[in-house]
Parts: structure tokens; C-alpha cells; sequence
């Protein structure tokens, strides 16, 4: 019985990767600073579509591994592919023309413009369109998009509201808009419910079960209860290494995980 599932597996696991479904592939990817090596060796197989939480203690090496996926830093060593495309050494703006998205620890948005705004704009910056001066439709076709994004986050009460008068909650939920734009393929969330209110979890866990399901995504989350409760599987890492995977069920049941979780060893 096992021999036949883990045949079965090998073979859904090898379409997979002959028709390019991966999302990611993450194959021994370092990051060092100096002597420190904040992630180390981290391989992953994430398919098209798939929700991921990353779990991990403060320093684990959680957001430098989004930094490689995205661009931000290169990776030391490793390989990083984006649905079959080696993107490991191609610059930001390359991976987020492919459909690559993340969003910040902390916030990067401009507190000056409207929440419409904010999203049109994020909306234009990434259109093919952006250049042409010959498509005055573009403009429309970005507002309606942009609007389309504030339904899905619930914010389009909030429309004309500036962004630095948002509640901290509410600005958080605006990154999530603005990682939206541009019809993405696979967003990375670094910690989307940091610093919010209960209510606003719980409001932050249905936008996320409520995106179209071929956006895939990795949520780096501290909130056991949030992380399950929005991926299909999970990996945990420490001191920058993967050290421990499983779907939610598992890892909720996993009696180490109960340790750092409920034993309140976790930072
Ligand atoms: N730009 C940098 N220069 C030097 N060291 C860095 C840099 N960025 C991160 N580090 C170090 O790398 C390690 C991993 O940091 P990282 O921010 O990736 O952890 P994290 O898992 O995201 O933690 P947290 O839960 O606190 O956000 C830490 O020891 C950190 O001090
Ligand atoms: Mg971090």
C-alpha cells in the first residue's frame, strides 16, 4: 500500500515538474553576511497554486529567503526557479514583470495618496501599458482593475481615505492590495498579520482563502492559528536551515511544535 502511494506521488510529482507546474524551486539556496550564514541551504518544490506558510522564530532566516526569491539580495549560492525559469540572478523588476509579488515587514506604502490612488498607481506601474501614450483606455482599464482589488481586500469603504490617516490594520490590508496589481502569479506575504487585532485577523484570513486559487502564495506568519488556516502546507525553519515540513494537521499535532508554540519558547 505504501509502495503504491509513494509510486503514485513520484509520478503526480514528476508531471508536475515535466509541464513546469512548480511555482518555485528553491535548491540549496545560501544567503551569508560575513560570517553569518542567514539561510542556508533551503531547498523547496512549491507547486502552482500552493499556499505555504513559513514558520520560525525571530532571526530564523524567514525574510532574507523572501529577499532571494524576490530579488531584493542575490542569493550566495543556490538556485532559484519561477515556474521552470531560472530567475536567480535576474534583477526585481524582472521577477515582478513575470508575476512575482511580495510584500514588507514593514510597511513601504505613501502615505500621501488616497487608497484608490495608491492602488491605480501600482496597477499602472505594472502595466505593459504604461509607456504608451496612444491607449487612453489604459487608464480606465487600471481604475477598474484597481477597484476590482479593494473589494477583494474589503477595503472599498476606504477608497478616497489618505493613507496615512489608515489604521495600522487597514494598512496592511492595503499592501496585500497593492501586491495584488497586475494580476500576480505567486505573492510572498512577510508577515501580513503582524500588530493586528483579532477581528482584523480573522478578516485577513478570508481575504487570503478568498483569493482566486491559481494565485499561489508563501506567508511568513508568527500566529500558529492564522498560518494554518491559510496554506496547504507548511515548513518550518531555524538558524536558516528547513528543519521540519508537514501539512497544517501534522504540524498543528507535531508534539515539537506544540513545544515552541504552547510550551512559549517561541520569540
Ligand atoms: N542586511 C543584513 N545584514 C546583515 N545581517 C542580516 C541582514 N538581514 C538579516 N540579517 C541577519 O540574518 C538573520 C536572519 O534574519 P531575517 O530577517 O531573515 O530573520 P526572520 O526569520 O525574518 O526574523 P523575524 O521573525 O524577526 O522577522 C538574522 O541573524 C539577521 O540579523
Ligand atoms: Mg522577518
Amino acid at each position: 500500500m505504501t509502495g503504491t502511494a509513494a509510486v503514485t506521488e513520484s509520478r503526480v510529482a514528476s508531471r508536475l515538474q515535466g509541464s513546469g507546474a512548480h511555482a518555485l524551486e528553491l535548491d540549496g539556496v545560501t544567503r551569508l553576511f560575513g560570517a553569518l550564514a542567514a539561510v542556508s541551504g533551503v531547498s523547496m518544490r512549491i507547486a502552482a497554486g500552493e499556499r505555504r506558510a513559513v514558520l520560525g522564530s525571530n532571526g530564523a532566516g524567514k525574510t532574507t529567503l523572501f529577499n532571494t526569491i524576490s530579488g531584493d539580495f542575490l542569493p550566495s549560492a543556490g538556485t532559484i526557479r519561477f515556474f521552470g525559469e531560472d530567475i536567480t540572478d535576474l534583477p526585481a523588476h524582472e521577477r515582478i514583470r513575470r508575476g512575482l509579488r511580495r510584500t514588507y515587514q514593514i510597511s513601504q506604502l505613501f502615505r500621501g495618496l488616497s487608497v484608490l490612488d495608491s492602488v491605480f498607481l501600482a496597477c499602472r506601474g505594472v502595466s505593459r501599458r504604461r509607456f504608451s501614450l496612444l491607449r487612453p483606455k489604459a487608464a480606465d482599464v487600471n481604475r477598474v482593475q484597481a477597484e476590482s482589488i479593494l473589494n477583494a481586500v474589503h477595503m472599498e469603504a476606504d477608497r478616497d481615505t489618505l493613507v496615512a490617516t489608515l489604521s495600522h490594520g487597514q494598512q496592511r490590508q492595503l499592501e496585500i492590495a497593492l501586491a495584488l496589481a497586475g494580476a500576480p502569479r505567486f505573492i510572498l506575504f512577510d508577515e501580513p498579520a503582524a500588530g493586528l487585532s483579532p477581528t482584523e485577523r480573522r478578516d485577513l484570513v478570508a481575504i487570503l482563502n478568498a483569493l482566486p486559487r491559481h494565485v499561489g502564495y508563501i506567508i511568513i506568519e508568527h500566529d500558529l492559528d492564522v498560518a494554518l488556516r491559510v496554506s496547504d502546507y507548511v515548513s518550518m525553519m531555524h538558524n536558516g536551515r528547513l528543519f521540519k515540513e508537514g501539512t497544517p494537521q501534522e504540524i498543528e499535532n507535531d508534539p515539537e511544535v506544540q513545544e515552541i508554540y504552547l510550551g512559549g519558547g517561541h520569540g
